[in-house]
């Protein structure tokens, strides 16, 4: 046997997160992580659950009543989401735009369903025709969406036009809220939408661990009366409605922590009020984009399908984009991320979420990508930069 490991505290560096996820944690959330544990049948862990069950729904625009977090990161929502709805023998349509179309694929195809697609390039949204043409032709039982495509930047818009293609054939729709749920405009009830999963490490700026999943009455009803429970016993939403639900009868220790953290994004959430906070993204979003522009770089979506809470912006020609990632890391302690998939190594992927979307974050980061960018030769105006976004904070 090896003798004790010699590991010295734990120091990690003090980044700024202008990434992809997670983004800066607002200290109150932190400090909701270091409060004592109580039992997950606590009388009074019960009482918080019920109130992270009231602050989602808030933060989901629902009044559904199956709104919890799932224990687990956003895959783990996601995973509960499609492997209850999804039963083997279903067709599931999925979307070929982004990275997150194709997680969900395997998912469905993992629960037994049938995977048919509907066709759009990495980088732009879904159109209502194509996903009425997929409907027409597949008749599919499940239609997944994301709504804010992390890997490419793009925000789907018509969303209530999508819905009311899938409602027109009995399938229920499952979108993709993890990247902007608290941080983009989503009105999950108003829309239509039957199930949405979330993260908290993006516009919520609460740790990974306890992630918003949110079912109306027809989908659980589909998940209630399934012939066959579903594949994964952790993520069985009809067990998993007993913790959750009226019951509260134990079926796996909640993080009760990350219930906790989540709890305080939340109610960071209902104190600056859901609309402001969707426009405090924008205008911060929006400062960013200004400063980047004013620069002479290019974003990869147009305005109208502009994702705010993830910026991607074009790599200047003649610049190595891993070089000015890490130059960005190693230099400023600043996170950014680059492409994925058809768009890798074309453009920078920059968050704009939560408690990084503040005048301090935008211009550090503007700043220091000018400044690295301009070092590495590109041909950009950085002080051009620096000043258009001042001039939008
Ligand atoms: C759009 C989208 N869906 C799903 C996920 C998966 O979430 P997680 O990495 O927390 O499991 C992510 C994570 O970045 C995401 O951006």
């Amino acid at each position: 046997m090896q003798d004790a490991p010699q590991v010295g505290e734990l120091t990690p560096p003090n980044r700024t997160l202008m990434g992809p996820g997670p983004s800066d944690v607002n200290p109150r959330v932190l400090r909701a992580m270091s409060t004592p544990l109580v039992g997950h049948l606590d009388p009074s862990f019960i009482e918080i659950m019920n109130e992270v069950q009231d602050l989602l729904r808030y933060t989901f625009r629902t009044d559904n009543k199956w709104t919890i977090p799932v224990s687990g990161t956003g895959s783990a929502a996601m995973e509960a989401a499609i492997g209850n709805v999804v039963e083997p023998g279903d067709t599931m349509l999925v979307p070929t735009n982004g990275y997150f179309g194709g997680r969900m694929a395997e998912m469905a195809r993992r629960a037994g369903g049938e995977v048919v697609e509907v066709d759009a390039p990495w980088g732009e949204p879904l159109s209502p025709s194509a996903v009425a043409d997929a409907f027409d032709e597949h008749q599919p039982d499940v239609f997944g969406f994301v709504h804010a495509e992390t890997s490419t930047g793009v925000r789907q818009p018509n969303v209530s036009e999508l819905t009311g293609i899938a409602h027109e054939h009995d399938a229920l729709v499952v979108a993709d809220s993890v990247t902007s749920i608290g941080g983009v405009e989503l009105r999950v009830d108003e829309w239509g939408i039957d199930v949405a999963y979330a993260g908290p490490q993006k516009c919520l700026s609460c740790p990974p661990g306890a992630s918003p999943l949110t079912l109306n009455d027809d989908a659980m009803d589909k998940v209630l009366s399934r012939e066959e429970p579903a594949r994964s016993w952790y993520l069985d939403l009809s067990l998993l409605e007993g913790y959750w639900g009226d019951e509260r009868a134990y079926h796996h220790t909640a993080p009760i922590t990350n219930v906790y953290a989540l709890r305080e994004a939340l109610r960071l959430v209902a104190e600056e009020g859901i609309a402001s906070r969707w426009k405090r993204h924008e205008r911060m979003a929006g400062a960013l984009k200004a400063g980047v522009k004013a620069m002479g770089m290019e974003m990869n979506a147009p305005d109208e399908y502009w994702l705010p809470s993830l910026n991607a912006v074009r790599v200047p020609a003649g610049v190595d984009d891993g070089t000015v990632i890490s130059r960005l890391l190693d230099e400023y302690d600043l996170e950014i991320a680059g492409g994925l998939g058809d768009l890798s190594g074309e453009i920078f992927r920059i968050g704009c979420m939560g408690h990084s979307a503040r005048p301090k974050n935008v211009t550090y980061l503007v700043n220091a990508l000018g400044s690295v960018l301009a070092d590495e030769g590109a041909d950009i105006d950085a002080a051009a930069g620096a000043e258009a976004t001042a001039e939008k904070l």
